[in-house]
């Protein structure tokens, strides 16, 4: 039988080893994993850890407050936020391709990091100084499907951000390496992580770069932003947050209908929402919602969100739908 507290003063004491007095960087998604095991480290090696949270202006509203004010300041973590959204949409533009996408997000992803790392190491003033650590959010499902070399891998290229980039030469630490989610959350509460990010849903790494289908944009951005922030209102306060497994909203910039809001026409686009219940996000079902939930998300997105004209619900399983449109 495992205990929480005898996992955390294990993993503390092989981190201690592992480590010695070297500097550790880890790469924060503001997801659970990365968050628990950055909180794993801290309490190991304390200020030798330097956590970077990338902003890559795909982020969901209130999501970078909850990484800088929720998690860095109430558990005294050293967390640099780097602001990189205008690379992103740089590189972004003019790209509609799903997988051209990802792997735009993804290559700027790393060279976000290595700048980040040598700003690091510039500052640490020191001469020839290296950072050899860096820690992972690992977790044992994730060890055992890249054994497993399946070939869903190959439907799309999953950018884990907060996941190692390839070509940087890194000694892996990775404590969370022989759990599973549940532990792993444990650990995080015992930590005193705090519970919105500990309980957190799935939510990928490109962000809502693969929710806008269509040309990623600050306006497109900013008008899914707004539709993501009154759904996830919305279901949390109707209590669907443990039954959702997670719910991707959508926008179809490049789909345009005609309605009717106020006293004129309207040509506007349409958001779906994707609501599904799984167990490990490889197979999935639509959830089915309450209709009185349906009708509010969608009568407040309609009203509040200009753009919007439309709210449409995704009603397919997984497969033969994946659970993000791109
Ligand atoms: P799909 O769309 O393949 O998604 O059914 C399965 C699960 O993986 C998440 N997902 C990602 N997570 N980086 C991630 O870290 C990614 O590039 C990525 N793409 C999809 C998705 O949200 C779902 O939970």
């Amino acid at each position: 039988t495992w205990s929480t507290g005898n996992i955390i003063d294990e993993q503390v004491a092989k981190i201690r080893e592992q480590v010695g007095d070297d500097l550790v960087i880890c790469a924060l998604s503001g997801g659970v994993d990365s968050s628990v095991a950055a909180a794993l480290v801290h309490k190991a090696v304390g200020d030798q850890l330097t956590c970077f949270f990338i902003d890559h202006g795909l982020l969901r509203e209130g999501e970078r407050e909850q990484v800088e004010q929720d998690y860095a300041s109430t558990m005294g973590i050293k967390v640099v936020t780097i602001d990189e959204s205008e690379r992103f949409l740089g590189a972004l533009e003019g790209i509609t391709e799903p997988e051209a996408k990802r792997k735009a997000i993804g290559r700027e992803f790393i060279r976000s990091f290595e700048d980040a790392q040598r700003k690091l190491i510039a500052e640490a003033g020191v001469e020839g100084a290296d950072i050899k650590f860096l820690v992972q959010g690992t977790l044992y499902p994730d060890v055992v499907e890249s054994g497993g070399g399946e070939g869903a891998a190959n439907i799309k290229s999953h950018h884990n951000v907060g996941g190692l980039p390839e070509d940087l030469k890194f000694e892996l630490v990775e404590p969370l390496r022989t759990l599973f989610k549940d532990e792993v959350r444990a650990i995080g509460r015992e930590l005193g992580v705090p519970e919105k990010i500990v309980a957190r849903q799935p939510f990928p790494g490109p962000g809502l770069g693969i929710r806008v289908i269509g040309e990623v944009n600050k306006h497109n951005l900013d008008v899914l932003r707004a539709a993501d922030a009154i759904a996830r209102e919305e279901l949390t306060a109707a209590g669907m947050d443990e039954e959702i497994w997670q719910c991707p909203v959508v926008l179809l910039a490049g789909v345009r209908s005609v309605g009717v809001q106020g006293d004129g026409r309207t040509y506007g686009h349409p958001i779906v929402l994707r609501p599904v219940s799984s167990e490990d996000a490889m197979t999935a079902d639509w959830t089915r919602m309450p209709y009185d939930v349906l009708a509010k998300i969608s009568n407040r997105i309609t009203n509040e969100v200009r753009e919007v004209n439309r709210v449409v619900l995704d009603v397919t399983s997984k497969p033969p739908g994946t659970i993000e449109w791109e």
